[in-house]
C-alpha cells in the first residue's frame, strides 16, 4: 500500500450526490436522473461508481420527481435528503449536512454526470490533502457553460466564477470547474451558511465556498482531470446521445482488449453486461440487453438482439434473430430470423431455423426445427426433427398446456399438436396431422382426411358481359 493510500484509509469520507435539479431541457415526463444511459438510469451509474469508493455513507439530495427516484432505488443503501426548492448547488448540499456528522470530509458528485470512473475519483481523493478543499478541473477549448477557475498572480486559485457572472476577461479563462468537489466537513457548515444569492442567477452557488475558504486562508487544491469527457453532464437529449456513444465505445473497447472481435465497434450496443469467452465474433448492429454471456468461439450475426441469454461454446446465432431469457447449448445454430423467448433451453448442437419461435420450451441435444414453426410450453427430447410449419397449439384461450415429445421423434411438416399431448420415443407423425391424443412410441401416427380426385370437375368461369 502506498503512503497516500494509507492516509486515505484513515479519512472517513461520505459521498453526496446532488440530484434535485429540474432537467427542463430534457423535455421529458421522467426525472432527468432516471433517463437511461446504456440501459440504466444516469443516477445508477453515479451510485455504482460512488459505491465502488466504499464511502461511510452515500447520500442523495432529491427534489424534482423525488418519489419516482426513491422508488427506483428503494433497495439501495442510500440516505435520502430533500431539497424543497431548487435554490442552487450550495443549498442542495445544505440539505444533506445533518447526515455528514462524524465524517472527516465529503465528496460531492452530480447525479447527471454518469461517466465518471472510480479510478479517477480515487486519484482525486488521494491527491487532495486531508483538510484541503479539493476541486476537479480541466483545461477546455470550449469553456462555455462551466464555472471558470480564477487564479491570482501567484497562480493560486482564488474563486470559481459562474459563466453568467464572468467579466469579459474571466470569460476568456479556459480552466474550468468540472463540478466534483472534496470538502472538509468541519469547515463546511460555516462556509455554506456564508453563501449569498447575490449573483446573476439568484442562487446559492456551492462554488462560492472556494472564495470563502481562501479568505480564511484555507488550502484549495485543484485536481486536473486527464480525460475531461468523464465529467460530461446530461442536460438535453443531444448530450444524452453523445454520452451514450462515449459509454458504448468505452465498454466495447474494454471487451475488444479482452479479445472480442467486432466487425464495427460503432455498431454494437450493450445495455447491461456482456461477458465473452475466447474468439467470439459479432457482426454489425448487435444489441445486448441485460446479462449476456457467451462461451468460446460464439458467432453472432448481423442485427441480432440478445437479452439475458447464455450461449454455449461454438454456437452460432445467424442474422436478425431475437433471443430473450434463454440458454443456448454449445454448437447450437439459431436463425436466421428466429425468435427464442423466455424460459427456453436449447440443447447442444440443436438447430432453430428461420421463422421459428420457441417459448418456455426445452429442446434436446441435436434436435432440429428448421423452418416456420411455433414451439410453446414444450419439452422436446434429443434427436427430434420438427418439420416445417409445425405448431404446438398450447393455448385454449384461457390456459396454457404442455406438449411432451420423446427422443428421436420425427414430426412431419405442418403438424398441429393440440396440447396437452405427448409423443413417445421414436414415433413418426405423418405430415399434415392434427394430433389430439397421445402418440405411442415407435411406428407411424397420422391423422389426415383421405385424398380425393374428381376428374371431370370444372373450374367456375367468369361470365363475359354482352355489350
Ligand atoms: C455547476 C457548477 C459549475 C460547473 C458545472 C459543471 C455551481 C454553482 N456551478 O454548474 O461551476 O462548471 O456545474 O457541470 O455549482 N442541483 C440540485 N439543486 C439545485 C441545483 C442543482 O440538486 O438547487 C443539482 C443538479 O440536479 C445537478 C447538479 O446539482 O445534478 C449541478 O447543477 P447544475 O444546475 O447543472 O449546475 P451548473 O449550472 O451546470
Ligand atoms: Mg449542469
Amino acid at each position: 500500500m502506498r503512503f497516500e493510500e494509507e492516509i486515505m484509509d484513515q479519512v472517513i469520507t461520505d459521498i453526496v450526490v446532488l440530484a434535485a435539479g429540474q432537467g427542463t431541457r430534457m423535455r421529458s415526463a421522467r426525472p432527468k436522473v432516471l433517463q437511461a444511459l446504456g440501459g440504466k438510469p444516469l443516477l445508477e451509474h453515479v451510485l455504482d461508481t460512488a459505491q465502488a469508493l466504499q464511502p461511510r455513507h452515500l447520500h442523495v439530495v432529491i427534489g424534482n420527481g423525488a418519489e419516482l427516484v426513491q422508488e427506483h432505488f428503494s433497495q439501495w443503501p442510500v440516505q435520502w435528503w430533500h431539497q424543497q426548492e431548487q435554490r442552487g448547488t450550495g443549498d442542495a448540499l445544505k440539505a444533506a449536512l445533518p447526515g455528514l456528522r462524524g465524517a472527516d470530509r465529503v465528496l460531492v458528485l452530480y447525479g447527471d454526470v454518469p461517466l465518471l470512473t472510480a479510478d479517477t475519483l480515487r486519484a482525486f481523493q488521494a491527491k487532495t490533502p486531508q483538510n484541503a478543499l479539493g476541486l476537479s478541473t480541466a483545461i477546455l477549448e470550449q469553456a462555455q457553460g462551466y464555472g471558470r477557475i480564477v487564479r491570482d498572480a501567484q497562480g493560486q486559485v482564488q474563486a470559481i466564477r459562474e459563466q453568467k457572472d464572468c467579466s469579459s476577461t474571466e470569460h476568456a479563462i479556459r480552466e474550468v470547474n468540472l463540478g466534483m468537489m472534496i470538502l472538509p466537513v468541519a469547515s463546511l457548515q460555516g462556509w455554506l451558511s456564508d453563501l449569498s444569492a447575490n449573483n446573476a442567477q439568484g442562487e446559492l452557488y456551492l462554488t462560492d465556498v472556494v472564495a470563502i475558504a481562501r479568505s480564511s486562508h484555507h488550502e484549495v487544491w485543484p485536481f486536473t482531470f486527464s480525460d475531461a469527457s468523464e465529467a460530461l453532464g446530461v442536460n438535453d437529449p443531444v448530450q444524452l446521445a453523445t454520452l451514450e456513444r462515449i459509454y458504448q465505445r468505452r465498454q466495447l473497447r474494454h471487451l475488444q482488449v479482452q479479445g472480442l472481435r467486432l466487425a464495427d465497434p460503432e455498431r454494437v450496443d450493450i445495455r447491461g453486461t456482456l461477458e465473452c469467452g475466447q474468439d467470439c465474433w459479432m457482426d454489425p448492429n448487435v444489441l445486448c440487453i441485460g446479462k449476456v454471456r457467451l462461451g468460446d468461439r460464439v458467432r453472432i450475426g448481423m442485427g441480432v438482439v440478445l437479452q439475458d441469454v447464455e450461449i454455449g461454446d461454438d454456437a452460432e446465432v445467424l442474422p436478425y434473430s431475437v433471443l430473450e431469457g434463454a440458454r443456448i447449448g454449445a454448437s447450437a445454430r439459431i436463425g436466421p430470423f428466429a425468435r427464442v423467448r423466455p424460459g427456453s433451453d436449447i440443447g447442444v448442437a440443436a438447430h432453430i431455423g428461420n421463422y421459428v419461435e420457441v417459448k418456455a420450451s426445452t429442446i434436446g441435444n441435436g434436435s432440429k426445427a428448421n423452418h416456420l414453426t411455433y414451439i410453446g410450453d414444450s419439452e422436446i427430447g434429443s434427436g427430434v426433427n420438427v418439420g416445417a410449419g409445425s405448431i404446438t397449439c398450447n393455448y385454449d384461450g384461457v390456459n396454457k398446456h404442455k406438449t411432451v415429445i420423446g427422443n428421436d421423434v420425427f414430426v412431419g411438416s405442418a403438424t398441429q399438436l393440440i396440447a396437452p399431448v405427448s409423443v413417445g420415443d421414436g414415433a413418426t407423425i405423418g405430415a399434415g396431422s392434427t394430433i389430439t391424443k397421445d402418440v405411442p412410441a415407435g411406428g407411424l401416427t397420422l391423422s389426415r382426411s383421405p385424398q380425393r380426385s374428381i376428374p371431370d370437375w370444372q373450374r367456375p368461369q367468369r361470365k363475359i358481359k354482352e355489350s
